[in-house]
């Protein structure tokens, strides 16, 4: 079967078997199969680069449903299963008036999938309203428990990218979420200049949600009319003496701090820099607005893309002394 649907980045690799899981039963059984000795559980494909045929099983995760468990005057415990769309929750969630998630909108993919990396944007990560996950040990077939501190977050990292990587598959996620919104992220520049665009001066939970809609849909290629996984490559983190340095031969370098001795540098600014923002070759290409998205033109393969990534990543070792990682994860 075509795996060309299933994957933002549209790249026609294929997949010896395919099973779609609507229930827990259905998914405990295509995970502890044993003819199957390769499994690739599959979300929304929004953050995977297929560079070959997957010769194994792969596994739709569509566990469906979103419930109200535990409220108070501030807060609420929403639990959703693994296999919802993460944009339509969010949306559920601002049409109920539960806010925390509204800076993280139109981010693609799965509720299941976002704790793996601690999706992240516009100042709110998901370890901000993450309360507790539950998920399926695929040793055991037994479900597990992982609180907020045991998922170890960090920029988009989780305990499911270490020490727990491929061991494990999220069937679910439980949210705190505030009844009362006193503090709104928007100190992220560009959401308060978006607000003020529109003229909002009191802005709502549903307002920030827009704005940053606005913000991502004039910045970011849509999957739907061109392929891509979003930033292919993380933002580096660096010592500040390594970063003074750069700064005196490039005087324009953009810089976050991260801590008295580290700085976090955006990747696009490097990518840019080192020549290959909107650059095409053949069917795929750096992305003209922003140059940590790769893009598939249509029918690329992903040897392809994984070649190019590779070249940025060389000439941005080579020209400023970095080493970026890719944030996609490479099948
Ligand atoms: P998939 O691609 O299906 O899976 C990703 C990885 O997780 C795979 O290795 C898969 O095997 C594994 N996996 C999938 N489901 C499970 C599960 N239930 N349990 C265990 N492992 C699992 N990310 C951000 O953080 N911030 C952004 O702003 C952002 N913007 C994006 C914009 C665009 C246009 C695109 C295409 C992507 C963007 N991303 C962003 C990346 C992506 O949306 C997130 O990483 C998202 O969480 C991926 O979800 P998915 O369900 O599509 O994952
Ligand atoms: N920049 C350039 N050239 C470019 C792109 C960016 O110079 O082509 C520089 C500019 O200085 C710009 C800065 O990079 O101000 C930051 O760019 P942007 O605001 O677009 O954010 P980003 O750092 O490139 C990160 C996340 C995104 C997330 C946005 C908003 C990573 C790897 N990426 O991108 O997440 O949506 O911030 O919070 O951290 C994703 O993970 O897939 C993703 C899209």
């Amino acid at each position: 079967i075509s795996l060309k649907p299933f994957n933002t980045f549209g790249i026609d690799a294929h997949a010896k078997y395919f099973a779609t899981a609507n229930t827990l039963t259905e998914l405990k059984t295509y995970v502890t199969a044993q003819e199957y000795p390769n499994k690739l559980i599959l979300g929304g494909g929004s953050n995977i680069l297929l560079t070959k045929d997957y010769d194994g099983l792969v596994i739709l995760n569509r566990l469906k449903g979103i419930e109200l468990v535990n409220q108070n005057d501030d807060f609420v415990f929403v639990n959703a299963q693994a296999g919802e769309n993460w944009h339509e929750f969010v949306l559920w969630c601002i049409a109920n008036h539960y806010g925390g998630v509204e800076n993280l909108s139109l981010i693609p993919g799965n509720v299941g999938t976002a704790p793996i990396q601690n999706i992240g944007a516009y100042g709110v990560e998901l370890k901000d309203v993450f309360h507790s996950c539950e998920a399926l040990e695929i040793k055991t077939g037994k479900l597990n428990q992982f609180t907020n501190t045991h998922c170890n977050f960090g920029y988009r990292n989780s305990i499911f990218k270490n020490e727990a990587k491929g061991q494990f598959i999220i069937t679910s996620v439980t949210f705190k979420l505030t009844r009362q919104h006193h503090k709104l992220s928007i100190n992220y520049g560009t959401i308060i200049s978006e607000l003020e665009k529109q003229g909002i001066q009191n802005p709502n939970i549903k307002d920030v949600s827009n704005a940053v809609i606005s913000i991502r849909k004039s910045k970011l290629p849509d999957p739907k009319f061109i392929g891509n996984s979003g930033s292919f490559f993380k933002n580096p983190v660096i010592e500040r003496t390594h970063f003074d340095k750069l700064a005196n031969n490039f005087s324009d370098i953009p810089s976050y701090p991260v801590s008295d001795n580290l700085v976090k540098v955006p990747a696009g600014w490097l990518i840019e820099k080192a020549g290959f923002k909107g650059k095409q070759f053949n069917n795929y290409g750096v992305h003209k607005n922003q140059a940590l998205v790769l893009v598939n033109y249509g029918g690329a393969q992903g040897s392809d893309i994984l070649k190019l990534a590779l070249l940025i990543q060389k000439t941005v070792k080579r020209l400023f002394n970095i080493i970026i990682e890719p944030e996609v994860n490479i099948i």
